[in-house]
């Protein structure tokens, strides 16, 4: 996992609960980096979970909704970060059929040392569509808050669900999103 992903998951610890917090969620947890992270680095995504586990006990909230809200951020901040990677793609279903082929391999081009998951992407109707997420990290929550910061940005209000809704796998995950649908401007 990329330092930048660290970088950016303890600027948002400051931000939300100061800077006391982060020094304390390194000490306790322990990392082997202890804090020090290069943007192109690479780190086992267990070290990313064990400062996410020590800030879900000092802040009583559970680790998959602090991993949802990390995501939901974290979407804005890589968009804000790449503009040019989403200048030609105009809607939020556009750019989830092209997570795979197009957006992560501009990802890889930039950072050679990132981990990247696999997506397939099957459109239902204009309104709904079903992503698959697949990947050797257990990191289908973050992915969850990556697509509900997609919908934000698109202002296209996304609901998501997991099929089926009784597995927590956090490696294998089928979401079934459905937006609401846009008004027909030439109606
Ligand atoms: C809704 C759209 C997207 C989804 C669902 C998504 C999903 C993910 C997930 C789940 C990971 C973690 C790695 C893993 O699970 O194995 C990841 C990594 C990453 N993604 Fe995406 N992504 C999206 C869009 C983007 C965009 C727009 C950018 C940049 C412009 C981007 C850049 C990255 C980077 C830099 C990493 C880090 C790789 C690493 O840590 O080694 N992603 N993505």
């Amino acid at each position: 996992m990329l330092g930048k992903i660290f970088t950016e998951f303890l600027d948002l610890v400051e931000e939300q609960f100061g800077y006391e917090m982060v020094d304390k969620i390194l000490i306790e947890s322990n990392v082997p980096s202890q804090g020090s992270y290069t943007a192109v680095g690479a780190y086992s995504h267990e070290e990313l979970f064990a400062l996410v586990i020590k800030l879900s006990e000092s802040v009583n909230v559970p680790t998959k909704e602090l991993m949802l809200i990390f995501g939901q951020v974290m979407f804005k901040r890589l968009v804000s970060g790449h503009p040019e990677i989403l200048n030609a793609i105009d809607d939020s279903f556009e750019l989830l059929s092209h997570i795979d082929d197009y957006i992560h391999v501009e990802v890889l081009k930039l950072y050679p040392n990132a981990q990247l998951p696999k997506f397939s992407f099957n459109r239902i109707s204009d309104t709904e569509v079903v992503l698959t997420y697949q990947s050797s990290r257990p990191l289908a929550s973050f992915a969850q808050g990556l697509l509900m910061g997609c919908g934000e940005y698109f202002n296209e209000g996304f609901s998501i669900r997991r099929e089926p809704q009784t597995s927590d796998s956090e490696t294998d995950v089928v979401f079934v999103i459905n937006r609401a649908m846009k008004e027909c401007e030439h109606a």
